[in-house]
């Protein structure tokens, strides 16, 4: 038995890295997917990807820190699907870097609007709809830099912290309502979003971020999408309120 049979599987930020590999595996485990994704263009061949897999999955062009959109995005799942039952809500940027002195307000604006405030629009509409049906799934996409700091990052530290607020406060309120809340915590993984600190053009740069994990290395994308399917599904049925750090050991030292 597959573990997201018939299931409805919402995911932010699905057209790239971690979000498009949750997807892929969330289809393997036999879920009905739908994308939500700023981005088209080239990228929407990341679709062909996903469909390849489960050829119902469809994509909604969504901008997380733009509320009404975030809104109709989770009607049109409702009205395709009649149901929402596991929401992912992995879409974020990282912002461009500086000291908090030197960070300019447009920066820290644009990181908390899609980081924080895109992740409260998703799961107030998200948690509206489970409330109804009396049960769901939300798995929130935070970071390390969410339990601790990272210089030069305040504002991507800022929203990442503010998930795990987010995440915990959900879980109290709707502990009895049949819905789990969770979140994940990745060290540096390999995706696109990695690729714009040029690290393979960096070698002593890469080899700081390395030793930064205890293993030595970058997680995969398909790392966090195995622990994404455990929090979706019922093997995790006593779980929530939780962070799930997926990090090769950095938070342990
Ligand atoms: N890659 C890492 O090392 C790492 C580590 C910890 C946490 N994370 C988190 O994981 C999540 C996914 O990161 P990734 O590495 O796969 O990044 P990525 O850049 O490969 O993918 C991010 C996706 O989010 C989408 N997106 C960005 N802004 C959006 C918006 N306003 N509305 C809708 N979609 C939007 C992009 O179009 C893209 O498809 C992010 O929240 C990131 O902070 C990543």
């Amino acid at each position: 038995m597959k573990k997201l049979e018939h299931k409805t599987v919402f995911i932010t930020g699905g057209l790239s890295g971690i979000g498009k590999a949750c997807a892929i595996a969330a289809a393997k485990e036999g879920a009905d997917i739908v994308i939500a994704d700023r981005e088209r263009g080239a990228n929407i061949k990341a679709m062909d990807d996903i469909k390849a897999v489960q050829p119902a999955a469809i994509f909604i062009e969504c901008n997380v820190s733009v509320y009404a959109e975030v809104e109709s995005a989770v009607q049109k799942v409702i009205s395709t699907f009649g149901t929402l039952d596991v929401a992912l809500n992995n879409a974020g940027i990282g912002g461009k870097p500086g000291k908090i002195a030197d960070l300019d307000m447009e920066s820290w604006l644009k990181v908390i609007g899609i980081d924080l405030n895109g992740v409260f629009f998703c799961m107030k509409h998200e948690l509206m709809q489970m409330e109804k049906q009396k049960k769901g799934v939300i798995v929130n996409m935070s970071s390390i830099s969410g339990e601790v700091g990272y210089a030069k990052s305040a504002h991507y530290v800022a929203a990442k912290h503010g998930l795990l607020g987010l995440t915990q406060t959900a879980a109290l309120e709707y502990a009895t309502n049949g819905i789990r809340v969770n979140v994940i915590c990745p060290g540096f993984i390999d995706t696109p979003l990695l690729n714009k600190l040029d690290l393979n053009n960096q070698p002593e740069r890469r080899q700081i971020i390395l030793s930064k994990h205890p293993m030595n290395r970058l997680g995969t994308s398909e790392e966090i999408a195995a622990g994404f399917i455990f929090l979706a599904c019922d093997d995790s049925s006593f779980i929530t309120g939780t962070a799930l750090n997926i990090d090769g050991g950095y938070l342990a030292q």
